[in-house]
């Protein structure tokens, strides 16, 4: 994106109830932990999940944004209409969908596009988007540097729509390396298999996600990430994973960070879930 410096990752599937939320909260929330500046921004306009599953309220929406962005571009300020949430000394913003459906049809590509480029100081921009290709999805995966791939192969159907939007993606003309595959709930007893579904698309798959349905409800119920209530999940421990994939933060780093956190006192959740490196290799050999 030009004169952008943020990495956008817009977090995207071709069916709804897939993870796209818990996925774009969780990645918000290890982008922030690790000290990235990160704003979550939920496009779900009409059944937005971010707010309720962070037990979050505002006062502001897109919509007031849109309202002021369009009104004075120049002497607009995203941050009015930010919502801050924070665990600990760690914290992100979010950007709330309209609070009413009939909002959600006064918003416009246009606006959010300018909106989006408005928030150049962040690091991370992540994008909750909606299961279709519709103007909206594809303007904001044209913006994004990753566009991440959620599916959930547990029949056939499934593994058909994730072809079909696959293709699409790659007929759109979107780098095949811009688009990361990642296989949600991989370990629920199935007969549809990892390397099947690779061997369909023509293509790896580039993080497995598995499931944790306990924890997940948990994390919803308590409004918070799962790296906040549910640390020692497998799936908490995954979204670290991928979290580091899309920062290119290497163990050497990582040891760096956990020392000088010692050094100073500040807290440690980064060493206590790290302390057992297998998990590193673990998730991804599927
Ligand atoms: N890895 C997982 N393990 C277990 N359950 C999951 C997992 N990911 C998602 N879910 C379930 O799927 C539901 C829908 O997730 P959500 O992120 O809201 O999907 P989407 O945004 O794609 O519609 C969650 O409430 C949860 O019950
Ligand atoms: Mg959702």
């Amino acid at each position: 994106m030009e004169g952008h410096s943020s990495i956008i990752i817009a977090v995207f599937s071709t069916s709804s109830g897939n993870g796209k939320t818990i996925t774009a909260i969780n990645l918000a929330a290890g982008l922030a932990e690790e000290g990235y500046r990160t704003c979550l921004v939920d496009l779900d306009l009409q059944f937005g999940d971010v707010m309720g599953y962070l037990d979050l309220v505002s006062d502001y929406t897109i919509a007031d944004a849109q309202r002021a962005i369009l009104r004075d571009e120049q002497h607009f300020k995203i941050d009015d209409y930010l919502t801050e949430y924070k665990c600990g000394e760690a914290s992100f913003a979010v950007l709330p969908p309209p609070r009413e459906i009939n909002d959600a049809y006064q918003i416009n590509v246009e606006a959010v596009e300018k909106i989006i480029r408005s928030m150049r100081g962040f690091n991370f921009i992540v994008l909750d988007l909606t299961a279709v290709f519709s103007t909206l999805n594809l303007a904001m995966l044209d913006l994004s540097t990753v566009i991440n791939y959620v599916g959930v192969m547990d029949f056939l159907p499934a593994v058909k729509n994730y072809k079909v939007g696959y293709d699409t993606l790659l007929r759109f003309d979107y780098e095949e390396s811009k688009i990361c595959l990642v296989e949600n709930m991989t370990d629920q007893d199935r007969y549809i298999k990892s390397r099947d579904v690779e061997r369909l698309l023509g293509t790896k798959i580039y993080h497995h996600l598995p499931s944790d349905y306990q924890a997940v409800t948990y994390s919803i119920r308590m409004g918070k990430p799962l790296m906040y209530c549910m640390p020692l999940s497998p799936l908490t421990q995954s979204y670290w994973q991928l979290v580091d994939r899309y920062t290119n933060r290497s163990k050497q780093s990582r040891a760096a960070l956990q020392y000088e956190e010692q050094k100073t006192g500040r807290k440690k959740i980064l060493s206590w879930l790290f302390g057992d490196d297998d998990w590193h290799t673990a998730n991804n050999t599927k």
